[in-house]
């Protein structure tokens, strides 16, 4: 952790959300050694994925897919800053995600053996679903480290629905400054 490189992938529909102001929250606690990326995946303009494991199979990565694969490697913890959606998460999460699938056979990028070494976190805004309403979303990101060997950092949950209301609930900024350190 106190060298840690920590990527934050947001993936709202909107700007300035309820996930980011927590999950910038839960940052403030990271130790001063640890490095910080923010990126919204909204920016990084992933092709629709395509399944392609039993036909062709897979080439190289295209230039943008291979820059996130590099950013993706580059961290030791990466962080869904993900609202709740459907009751699951946002498709630019799911998008990145099915992506992975590729990059776990491009030719030569062993992204599944570097991939077991990292952390896996989630900091999720919802409007007030039910817990077992939630839990698929949380659970597909627990299957997935799972799935690749990663460790499971754990999901921060918050009730919070019109932006800046974060800024007003003092336990869920309490909860934010503990959820890294826990
Ligand atoms: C497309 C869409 C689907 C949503 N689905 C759910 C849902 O299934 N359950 C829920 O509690 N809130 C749902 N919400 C509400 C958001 O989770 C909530 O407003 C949250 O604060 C948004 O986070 P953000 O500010 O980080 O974007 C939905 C919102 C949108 C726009």
């Amino acid at each position: 952790m106190a060298d840690g490189r920590f990527l934050f992938l947001l993936s709202s529909g909107r700007k300035d959300g309820n996930s980011e102001a927590l999950a910038r929250e839960a940052a403030k606690a990271l130790p001063s050694g640890v490095t910080q990326e923010w990126l919204d995946l909204g920016t990084t303009h992933l092709s629709p994925f395509e399944d392609l494991r039993h036909s062709t199979g897979y080439g190289p990565l295209a230039e943008k897919a291979a820059d996130l694969a590099k950013t993706t490697l580059a961290a030791t913890d990466i962080v869904f800053v993900a609202p709740l959606y459907w009751y699951g998460l946002p498709g630019l999460a799911k998008l990145y995600l099915d992506h992975w699938s590729h990059w776990m056979r491009a030719p030569g990028s062993e992204f599944r053996e570097k991939m077991a070494s990292k952390t896996l976190w989630l900091v999720m805004a919802h409007s007030g679903s039910e817990p077992e309403q939630i839990a698929p979303a949380v659970d597909s990101l627990r299957w997935t480290a799972d799935y690749m060997k990663m460790r499971w950092g754990g999901a921060l949950l918050v009730n919070a629905n019109a932006p800046g209301t974060i800024a007003r609930d003092a336990d869920a900024l309490d909860q934010a400054q503990r959820f890294f350190l826990a």
